[in-house]
């Protein structure tokens, strides 16, 4: 997923200004009778752009903190010319700095980066210093979506949600044994799917909000 940094490419992201950001995300949370679902490391975009395509009553944010996927998501969005979508440029560790108190339905956390060395655990998406942010900006009951190829990081997230007041359901070691038809798979997805490595999937509740 690593792409070379490639020059201007902030100056190609202006192109997609209407829906393109660095942090301001005012403009979706308008029609606030709407569901708020976001995505953690949205990577090119394959995953947001199928699923907000799929529910367009919803509105979806992806995050992402390489500018040069963004931009390659920001394609496929403007190619589908999805209104319910916006990208920002941004890292995961300010969550709370961009989303209100319990404002936020559901988190997808895709194939993030495991991080297998120790000493790295705390980079984890899942680490518990990221959950319990993510426990602010979700609401009561708001839940998160995991998937990831790999069973190490997998079983060391199941620990800290059951750490952090997560309530965890519907885990499964092999999502692609009986796919469920709602499953929307993403670009890493695919490539794990095709070596023939099992996905671990979990649903994640925020119980004490
Ligand atoms: C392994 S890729 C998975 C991409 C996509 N979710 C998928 O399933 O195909 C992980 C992505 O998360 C992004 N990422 C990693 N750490 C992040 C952070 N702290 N904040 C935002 N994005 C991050 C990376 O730049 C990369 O695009």
């Amino acid at each position: 997923m690593r792409l070379r940094k490639k020059p201007h490419t902030d100056e190609k992201l202006q192109n997609f200004a209407d829906f393109v950001t660095r942090g301001d995300v005012e403009p979706i949370q308008k029609d606030s009778a709407r569901e708020l679902h976001v995505e953690l490391g949205t990577g090119k975009g394959e995953f947001i752009t199928q699923i907000a395509e799929r529910y367009p009553q919803i509105n979806f944010i992806g995050l992402e903190v390489e500018a040069t996927c963004v931009l390659a998501a920001a394609r496929k969005v403007r190619e589908k010319n999805l209104s319910n979508v916006r990208l920002i440029v941004f890292d995961v560790e300010n969550i709370t700095e961009i989303f209100s108190e319990h404002e936020v339905d559901r988190l997808y956390i895709n194939f993030c980066d495991p991080w297998p060395k120790k000493r790295h655990a705390k980079r984890r998406l899942t680490n518990e210093k990221f959950l319990e942010r993510y426990k602010k900006i979700l609401k009561v009951g708001g839940e998160i979506y995991f998937k990831t190829d790999n069973r190490g990081l997998f079983d060391y997230s199941l620990e800290q949600f059951a750490l952090t007041g997560f309530e965890v359901r519907d885990v499964t070691f092999d999502l692609h044994a009986n796919e469920p038809p709602e499953n929307v798979r993403t670009e890493y997805e695919n490539k794990f799917s095709e070596q023939g490595v099992p996905i671990n999937f979990c649903i994640a509740r925020a119980a004490n909000g």
